[in-house]
């Protein structure tokens, strides 16, 4: 028999769908079959893996019979609705949605923070929102060297995070902004191009937005760290691909720069891009189709005795949801 797992990569179409598909390749994951699912409209088109062409099937509730693992980016509603029958039908669930990421028997996973708590699942593993995912991975190692006791970020959103529609969104209106035409919002709220939003998911309770929640909820919930005091702003920047975020942090015990700097260094899925001499920081260009997020402008807060200033970025599309969603299956199979 041939060796190797039964993979289901479902939204298999989507920006992270797609990335999921090559990076199961790249990182030469054994898979022994693959399934490639998404909705309705995407059935009998052909998707791409290992060089070979996949028929996309229709999501159904009877779609995983024989799959070992789901990798689930088919947005929350069809997490809720499908990801049940798939734990149902054997297989286990990695879900990059928002449906389970908080549900308190739901390990929420990066491997490079918190992999032991892959082991404890009941069939479905969460992966953290791409900003969410972006923003921890150095305030980990910041958190073991002086303990978090309050965050504040500041979030620079790249259109794929909200899927291809708004890498389609962004294109299309540059140009039209080359051609001279009007620039018409259809996906986004307002203008992309040449234009920040500070307005992504929902406007929730006291004038924060579900994507500032996701962010302030899930960071507790990896550091296992529940009264970490910590607020977000969170903008759409016209980016292609790469999450950046500005961080301050203070720590219980001070942080030079220099000690964090060695910390970021240390920590795996880390790489420290910080030479202003040479004008050398993360930018979204240079993040963009790297595994590590890139940590830079790391400099003491001015204003706070404890407190450090940072910048970060990261492939959000990678380590933001597929990568993140395969190295959690790669600790399922070890
Ligand atoms: N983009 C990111 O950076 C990012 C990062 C972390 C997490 N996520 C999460 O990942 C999920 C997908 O995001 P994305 O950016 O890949 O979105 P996307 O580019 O819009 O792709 C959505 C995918 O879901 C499929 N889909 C939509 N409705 C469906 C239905 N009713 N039944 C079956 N399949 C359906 C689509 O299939 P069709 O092509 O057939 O419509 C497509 O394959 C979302 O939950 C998102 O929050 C995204």
């Amino acid at each position: 028999m041939a060796s190797g797992h039964r993979i289901a990569v479902v939204g298999a179409t989507g920006a992270v769908g797609q990335t999921t598909l090559k990076l199961l390749h790249e990182r030469k994951f054994p898979v022994r079959e693959l399934r490639a699912l998404a909705s309705k409209r995407s059935a009998g088109k052909k998707v791409t893996f290992a060089g070979e062409p996949i028929t996309v099937e229709e999501l159904k509730p009877d779609s995983f019979k024989g799959v070992d693992i789901a990798l689930f980016s088919a947005g929350t509603e069809q997490s809720r609705e499908f990801a049940p029958a798939a734990v149902k039908a054997g297989a286990i669930v990695v879900d990059k949605s928002n449906a389970f990421r908080m549900d308190p028997d739901v390990p929420l996973v990066v491997p490079e923070i918190n992999g032991e708590t892959a082991k404890h699942h009941k069939g479905i593993l969460a992966c953290p929102n791409c900003t969410t995912i972006v923003t921890v991975m150095p305030l980990k190692p910041l958190h073991d060297a002086g303990r978090l006791r309050r965050v504040i970020a500041t979030s620079f959103q790249a259109v794929s995070g909200a899927g291809i529609a708004g890498v389609d969104e962004l294109r299309s209106q540059t140009l039209a902004w080359a051609r001279g035409e009007a620039l018409k919002p259809s996906f986004f709220q307002h203008q992309i191009a040449f234009n920040v939003i500070p307005h992504i998911d929902k406007f929730v309770e006291g004038g924060y937005t579900g994507e500032e929640m996701k962010l302030v909820n899930e960071v507790r919930k990896i550091l296992a760290a529940p009264d970490l005091l910590i607020s977000a702003t969170t903008v759409r920047v016209p980016v292609f691909t790469a999450h950046s975020i500005s961080v301050n942090a203070e720590t219980e015990v001070k942080v030079s720069a220099a000690r964090a700097r060695e910390a970021f260094e240390r920590f795996p899925g880390l790489k420290v891009v910080d030479d202003p001499a040479h004008n050398r920081y993360p930018m979204p260009i240079v993040a963009e189709g790297q595994d590590d997020c890139l940590v830079g402008r790391i400099r003491e807060d001015i204003s706070n005795p404890r407190g450090l200033n940072f910048w970060v970025s990261g492939d959000q599309l990678r380590k933001g949801a597929a990568l993140n969603g395969i190295q959690i299956a790669e600790l399922i199979i070890r």
